[in-house]
């Protein structure tokens, strides 16, 4: 059987990101469950300001990468009660090629208490280019309190709260799980073109 591939893409461009660490623990429960994985850095790709007037703007290898994975996990800190302009520039660039038949799970990391309105503007634009979001997703809140330094754990950082460590490896699971059903049985575009 070929393995399915699994891609995360990080929303946030801080160095010592929260959400990155939070996405390399779903991706490594993806890998056990049987996934190829990969991380995407919107920060490190230096992905340009999407401008529907430029016809290449030389991200076309990003997209594949999108276009050919299985299931996608896209993870960003909260930003002003939503998620962050560096991932919506990065989503700007894709659309139905790249999300049609594709399982999304999806991660939100707060400063605060709140990342209820951050998951739901991501799930309404990943319906928007026709992905298909897993029930599951985590939302991390007093992200700062969370994750400790451990140069044994995932990403040098432990998680301090082992529900969030589960709630992360049952969505990196749930992709991997719902991304099987997709690859047997593949489902036919419905939606009318302007959906
Ligand atoms: C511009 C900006 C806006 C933010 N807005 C919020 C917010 O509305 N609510 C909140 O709980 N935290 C907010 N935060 C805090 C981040 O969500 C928090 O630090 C997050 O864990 C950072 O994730 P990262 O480490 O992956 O970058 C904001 C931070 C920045 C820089």
């Amino acid at each position: 059987m070929t393995s399915l591939s699994v891609v995360a893409v990080c929303g946030s461009l801080r160095d010592e990101s929260y959400t990155r660490t939070a996405l390399a623990y779903a991706l490594d429960a993806a890998e056990r469950a049987g996934a190829a994985t990969t991380l995407l850095d919107v920060g490190r790709e230096d992905v340009p300001m999407y401008d529907p007037d430029v016809d290449d703007q030389g991200v076309s290898e990003l997209l594949a990468t999108i276009e050919a994975a299985d299931a996608v996990l896209l993870g960003s800190p909260v930003y002003h009660g939503t998620f962050t302009g560096a991932l919506k520039n990065f989503h700007d660039h894709c659309g139905w090629d790249e999300y049609e038949d594709t399982v999304v799970g999806l991660v939100a990391t707060a400063g605060g208490g709140s990342y209820a309105s951050t998951l739901e503007h991501m799930r309404s634009t990943v319906r928007g280019v026709h992905g298909h979001v897993v029930p599951e997703q985590v939302g991390i809140r007093s992200a700062s309190s969370k994750f400790d330094p451990d140069p044994e754990a995932i990403d040098d950082r432990a998680i301090s709260d082992p529900d969030i460590e589960e709630r992360l490896r049952d969505l990196g699971d749930a992709v991997v799980r719902d991304a099987r059903r997709f690859a047997t049985e593949p489902c036919e575009g419905t939606a009318a073109a302007d959906d």
